[in-house]
């Protein structure tokens, strides 16, 4: 391979590590992914990386709830994030951790150096304090009674029955949500990032007018980021970057003798987590072996490296002010460019950050849908814009199944075998004329070219729109060209070949151009169906295959009934379809547990009970603390449960099919607690885990809210 033309460090925002993906994460990170997977198809040495965001007083409460350390849950989110990445095949070179070594080493340094600048300073502010908790209160802690309406337990900042604004000192009766005190107002010494300092803004003025030679930012951000500038940068408030103890987050330094400990708040150091990323990117060898020679200081001072962001609309603030400021003035290179994506609703609904709700993307996974499919669709949907997009099941569903399956894969499936069965394999055009041939490669050329354009620049939709009106030129060409007539006259030969040759030259063309979306089928193309014996780059566009080795299958279409299990579309009863209650009850009677394999039970509703039958059942909540797959066994998960007792159960699960053992620990989920132990294979069943299921394929463990504990009575 030639060397590299550009050198790339790329990142997407850092998720924070409380919760599961959900699809609008996935909707960044295959963004990014598409973009980096081109990028090394042209032959670019790109550096990919990514961590989980790990501080801040959300995570500690969380953490604390749950009965855990900080620590605990990170770690445990951190796997499900990184099972996830892997799942939708995200090709970050390194993951990593705020929570580090190396982002306390940089958030550090990258701190005193704009202290040594004169741009920290002190300043004494007033804020909520709990009491009780005895800590200071974040406003989304607070809630009270609407100063203009009313209207109560609305949130500190804005009534959402109302719609005024207002300070959280307005409230009427404020309490504390952690604990329900009143809040009292106490004053500490912040720290504060001085953002209106006259050389600061000054900069930001340059800076956001042309991040990079021939780089602006997109023209809605420029626009927005103008607004909070103002005409002088007078609008821009200094940053208060200091939180006091308790906070989870890395300690301030160089704090003057017997003063309280000091911490950055989190959007402080999570942008130079990426940094940290990619230096333990350099440090593990990673880089090196991807062919950078360099060190971590030598590549991140490069001029010539470039480094760009994708982020989200709702983290453009910290993206294009907080943080290139930040990098500026502690003395280090500043960011090629951010792009900015819109949010992706499901069916109109927005998703929410901390509700997490419509289309799970690991539901998703669990009920079988390819992720190649949501790849595709989430692509078909993307522009260079930040406009808002929405996951619709019934477009999802025509636009993986006429387009990427009906029209693209429809390609090979129908050529192939001609090609199989009269030629050997061999791919020729001894019918078409040299000038031809020389024109239909061209024509791939430039319509490769036009992709590549589109590509670079994000317009992913356009990338796929043309490919799906290349892959209907490609039909249409073999359609009218009748192969199956072709095949029964042994005088068409020469022709029959061509035309199937022809086609398959188009699919490899196709394929190539998809290759960033569909990263899996593109390999299994190259690598299966032509042999090549390595993945394609992006001169295969324009290439012409000698032969195909066989024809696999490539890619199933969906079923629509597994979007309507994801979105948890019922079908109707009279239809032969249960309610939601029913499956759930079939599910527990088939019971996950020793009793498994039973078969869901009838749809018939099953007789009434007393409340004192349903009493005998001690229903308690139960952390899997371990969980192995068992030998010898496809559906057995032996599970290790804590439900605060002095020894830990066993339990064997039926959910081996449904979930990787790894993703369970951690989780919290119901047990029956008081059924007699069963001596089974495997060893002795101390209980039963809930879960869910019907007559499709896929079992759903029961999980409580969040604030449940091991140990607690589900009643
Ligand atoms: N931890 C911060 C980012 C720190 S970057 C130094 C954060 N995390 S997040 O988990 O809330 O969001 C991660 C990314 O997902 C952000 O870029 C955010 O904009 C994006 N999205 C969150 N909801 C989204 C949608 N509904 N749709 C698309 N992207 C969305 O913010
Ligand atoms: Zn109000």
């Amino acid at each position: 391979m030639p060397s590299p033309v550009r050198t790339l460090f790329v990142t997407t925002a850092l998720p924070y590590a409380n919760a599961p993906f959900h699809i609008g994460h996935i909707m960044e990170y295959v963004q990014a992914d598409i973009w980096v997977r081109f990028q090394r198809m042209r032959g670019n040495a790109v550096h990919f990386v990514c961590a989980d965001d790990t501080h801040g007083a959300p995570i500690m409460l969380q953490a604390e709830k749950e009965g855990i350390s900080p620590e605990e849950l990170i770690a445990r989110v951190g796997a499900s994030h990184r099972d996830d990445w892997k799942r939708y095949l995200i090709s970050f070179d390194t993951v990593h951790s705020t929570h580090s070594p190396e982002n306390t080493e940089l958030a550090q340094s990258i701190y005193r150096a704009l202290a040594a600048r004169g741009l920290v300073t002190t300043r004494s502010i007033e804020q909520f304090y709990d009491p009780v908790k005895g800590m200071f209160l974040p406003d989304r802690y607070i809630k009270g009674t609407c100063p203009k309406c009313g209207a109560k337990d609305q949130y500190g900042d804005a009534c959402e029955v109302c719609g005024s604004t207002y300070a959280p000192t307005d409230l009427v009766e404020p309490y504390s949500t952690i604990t329900g005190a009143r809040p009292e107002l106490r004053a500490s010494e912040h720290l504060f990032f001085r953002l209106s300092a006259p050389e600061v803004v000054s900069f930001l003025k340059t800076w956001t007018a042309a991040p990079a030679p021939g780089e602006t930012l997109q023209p809605e951000v420029y626009n927005k980021v103008q607004e909070w500038l103002g005409d002088d940068g007078r609008k821009l408030a200094d940053w208060d970057i200091s939180r006091d103890a308790p906070y989870f987050g890395i300690e301030i330094p160089d704090q003057p003798p017997g003063s309280a400990r000091k911490y950055f708040y989190v959007w402080l150091d999570a942008p130079i987590g990426y940094l940290a990323a990619l230096k333990k990117h350099f440090d593990s060898g990673a880089a090196r072996a991807q062919g950078e020679p360099r060190s971590f200081d030598e590549f991140v001072a490069d001029p010539k490296v470039e480094q760009f962001h994708f982020i989200g609309k709702d983290i453009v603030y910290f993206h294009t002010l907080f943080w290139p400021a930040m990098l500026h003035f502690a003395g280090r290179k500043t960011p090629t460019n951010v792009f900015v994506h819109g949010f992706i609703t499901a069916s109109g609904e927005k998703m929410s950050k901390s509700r997490g709700t419509g289309v799970s993307p690991q539901r998703y996974l669990d009920l079988g849908l390819d992720p190649e499919w949501l790849r595709y669709y989430i692509a078909a949907k993307l522009n260079s814009h930040v406009e808002d997009i929405d996951f619709g099941p019934d477009d999802f569903v025509a636009r993986v199944n006429s387009d990427l399956i009906g029209k693209y894969v429809n390609i090979a499936s129908r050529a192939a075998p001609f090609i199989t069965r009269h030629f050997g394999g061999a791919l020729a055009t001894p019918a078409e004329s040299e000038n031809d041939r020389a024109n239909r490669l061209t024509t791939a050329q430039m319509d490769a070219e036009a992709a590549r354009a589109h590509y670079e620049a994000r317009d992913y939709g356009k990338v796929l729109r043309d490919a799906m009106r290349i892959a209907d030129r490609i039909n249409e060409a073999f359609d009218a060209a009748q192969p199956w007539l072709l095949a029964k006259d042994p005088a068409a030969r020469d022709r029959l070949q061509t035309v199937c040759s022809q086609a398959l030259q188009g699919f490899q063309s196709l394929s190539v151009m998809l290759a960033p979306v569909l990263p899996q089928v593109a390999s299994r193309v190259a690598r299966q169906l032509f042999g090549l014996g390595r993945d394609f780059t992006w001169k295969d566009a324009w290439a012409e295959p000698a032969k195909i080795a066989g024809f696999k299958h490539l890619m199933a279409r969906v079923d629509p009934k597994q979007v309507e299990a994801l979105l948890g579309i019922e079908a109707d009863p009279g239809n032969g379809g249960r309610s939601s209650a029913a499956r759930a009850a079939a599910g527990a009677t088939a019971g996950a547990s020793a009793s498994a394999g039973a078969g869901a039970g009838a749809a018939k509703a099953a007789p009434p009970i007393a409340i004192d039958d349903f009493a005998k059942v001690e229903l308690r909540i139960a952390r899997i603390v371990a969980a192995e797959a068992v030998d010898g066994s496809d559906k057995l998960v032996k599970l290790t449960l804590d439900i605060g007792e002095a020894n830990p159960r066993t339990v064997f699960a039926g959910i081996k099919g449904a979930y990787a053992p790894d993703a369970l620990v951690g989780r919290l989920t119901p047990m029956v607690a008081n059924l007699a132990p069963r001596k089974m294979r495997f060893g002795v069943s101390e209980g039963m885990v809930l879960a869910a299921s019907g007559d499709g394929p896929g079992v759903y463990l029961l999980a409580p809210d969040s604030g449940a504990i091991p140990g607690m009575r589900v009643k």
